[in-house]
């Protein structure tokens, strides 16, 4: 897993660490990554860590109360002098539940001051991974949320020669139909699950050959080219084993 110097400066320096997560009990993705580094001071409760559930539902209402009493949580322990970091995957600003947290503090509790710290993205992370170029020249790359309205994925697929597909692979193979309809055929796309862990999984193929049915997580990303480089084989697979992928 990829963390930059920024990053474990600040995981050293912090008292409360904020590690966000989907589910009650549920260990958050962000903290398995980061753990290694602060392992020790949460043994020796130099740092206290403390999770935060976001659910996985789209019902804006009961979103924006998540989103306040989280914020209030963070500002509770901000306002009491403490040093605060609070974790996300990749970059935060990158659909991370970071931005609701940043927006409730900065307009309820402007008087916290918030220092932002880029992330290594899952695509660029999985592009280095599986040895890919994602854009060159005047070509256009598109960053697509898989599980929402994949009509808008027509016309994206139409202009743009890279689609990023982030959040849920269990909508991918929605997702290739209409990509097949209305790039071509042809196109090549690479399947990631778990990158960076010991599960990850890489499949390539060209989209017509690209058998979906294993993906079924959540971290799980895709990314369709129109054009073919070389250096992705079709029905190339790469896996590494060892771990529950
Ligand atoms: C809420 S978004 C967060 C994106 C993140 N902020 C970033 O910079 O990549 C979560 C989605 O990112 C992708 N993702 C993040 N980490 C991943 C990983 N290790 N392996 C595969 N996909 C990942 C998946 O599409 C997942 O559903």
């Amino acid at each position: 897993m990829l963390l930059t110097l920024k990053a474990v400066e600040v995981l050293k320096g912090c008292n409360v660490l904020f590690a966000p997560t989907s589910r009650e009990g549920r260990e958050s993705m962000a903290l398995s990554i980061v753990r290694p580094v602060i392992d020790e001071r949460i043994r020796s409760r130099e740092v206290e860590v403390r999770s935060l559930i976001f659910p996985m539902v789209k019902d804006k209402s009961r979103l924006e109360d998540v989103w306040r009493s989280n914020a209030d949580e963070i500002a509770r322990e901000c306002l009491s002098g403490k040093v605060v970091a609070y974790l996300c995957v990749g970059d935060p600003s990158l659909y991370s539940t970071f931005t609701y947290m940043h927006r409730e503090l900065s307009m309820r509790y402007p008087e916290i001051y918030v220092e932002i710290v880029p992330g290594i993205t899952s695509f660029t992370s999985f592009a280095s991974q599986a040895k890919m170029n994602l854009v060159e020249g005047e070509q256009i790359m598109a960053i697509v949320p898989a599980c929402y309205d994949l009509e808008r994925v027509r016309s994206i697929a139409r202009s743009c020669d890279t689609i990023v597909f982030l959040k849920d692979g269990r909508y991918f193979s929605d997702v290739i139909r209409i990509v097949r309809e209305s790039m071509s055929d042809d196109a090549y796309v690479a399947i990631a699950q778990d990158v960076g862990s010991e599960g990850e999984i890489i499949t390539m193929s060209r989209l017509r050959d690209m058998d979906v049915s294993a993906v079924s997580k959540y971290f799980s990303m895709m990314v369709v080219k129109r054009e073919h480089q070389g250096y992705m084989q079709s029905s190339r697979v790469c896996r590494v084993e060892g771990g529950d992928g």
